[in-house]
């Protein structure tokens, strides 16, 4: 008897505009591996019966995206520590006892990103945080495991910031949006993790006057990959590091759990998803 072909899948609705299916797509053809994933357009209210009905349908695990990410959470058996501590899932494994194990890699993926294509040492200097939304939460938990000494953060909805502070702790300051610039001073890691300057938003409009030449400076946002946000920062000399690998890196634990392959990223598997 042949062994079961694996499939894996995101979770999500809209699911049409993820990159994730070409990504393990591209692996699954470049290391020749038997092994389908597919993009899964699941509502909200059938979420639940999905997510039972698939592993009896050969699926070994799932990408989960918009909006089912916090709410799959009090549907799984097992939550690691790190989606737990950022309230959201991204990667499901259906494991072979019936369990449903869900895990967070975003700051994960956050963290190897820099590491891989900067010289970064987070404990070098606090680190100034834009944004406060979802993708904040897994940002600074994995900045915090990493050992940033302090993190500076300033949202334009100030109570999320202040929100995000008295659940992650005291190595947080909040910050006033308008005055964002001033929390540059000194820092050697600089995130955005707003939407602002995505395609088609407004461009983040801060003032680099404090930056120094020291930073490590990265978006979240990788359309257009060189934000208006990093090439001014690389034109104050500053290592500039893009959005695209966060996706990269996120997308490998998966990957390897379910069809059992450690995945590359490099500049094949860059070119393939800007090629897209
Ligand atoms: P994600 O999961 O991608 O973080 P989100 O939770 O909707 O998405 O968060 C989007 C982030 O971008 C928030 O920090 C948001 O600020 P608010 O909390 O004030 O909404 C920020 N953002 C989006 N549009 C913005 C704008 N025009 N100006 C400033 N911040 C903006």
């Amino acid at each position: 008897m042949s062994a079961k072909i694996p499939l894996a899948g995101v979770i999500g609705a809209p699911v049409a505009h993820s990159k994730s299916p070409a990504l393990h797509g591209y692996w699954l053809n470049r290391y020749g591996l038997k092994g389908h994933y597919v993009p899964l357009h699941v509502e909200q209210i059938d979420l639940e019966q999905v997510l039972k009905t698939l592993p009896k349908m050969g699926f070994v695990g799932a990408n989960v995206t918009i909006p089912h990410k916090e709410s799959v959470l009090a549907l799984a058996d097992i939550v690691t520590d790190r989606a737990a501590l950022i309230g959201a899932a991204n990667t499901l494994i259906f494991r072979p006892d019936g369990k449903l194990y869900a895990d967070n890699t975003d700051g994960y993926g956050f963290v190897e990103n820099l590491r891989s294509n900067a010289d970064w040492d987070p404990k070098s200097g606090p680190a100034a945080v834009l944004g406060a939304g979802g993708a904040a939460r897994a940002v600074i938990a994995s900045l915090l495991e990493v050992g940033v000494p302090e993190i500076r953060l300033a949202n334009r909805t100030r109570a999320r910031a202040d929100a995000l502070r008295a659940e992650f702790g005291t190595k947080i300051s909040v910050v006033e949006w308008v005055n964002a610039n001033e929390m540059l001073k000194g820092a050697t890691t600089v995130v955005n993790t707003t939407s602002l300057g995505m395609e088609g938003q407004p461009e983040l409009k801060i003032s680099f006057e404090h930056l120094s030449p020291d930073a490590v400076v990265t978006d979240i946002v990788y359309t257009p990959l060189h934000t208006d946000f990093l090439v001014r920062a690389a034109d104050k000399g500053c290592q500039i590091v893009d959005g695209l690998g966060m996706l990269l890196y996120q997308a490998a634990p998966g990957f390897e759990r379910w069809f059992d392959q450690r995945p590359e990223i490099d500049e094949a598997t860059r070119a393939h998803i800007l090629s897209l």
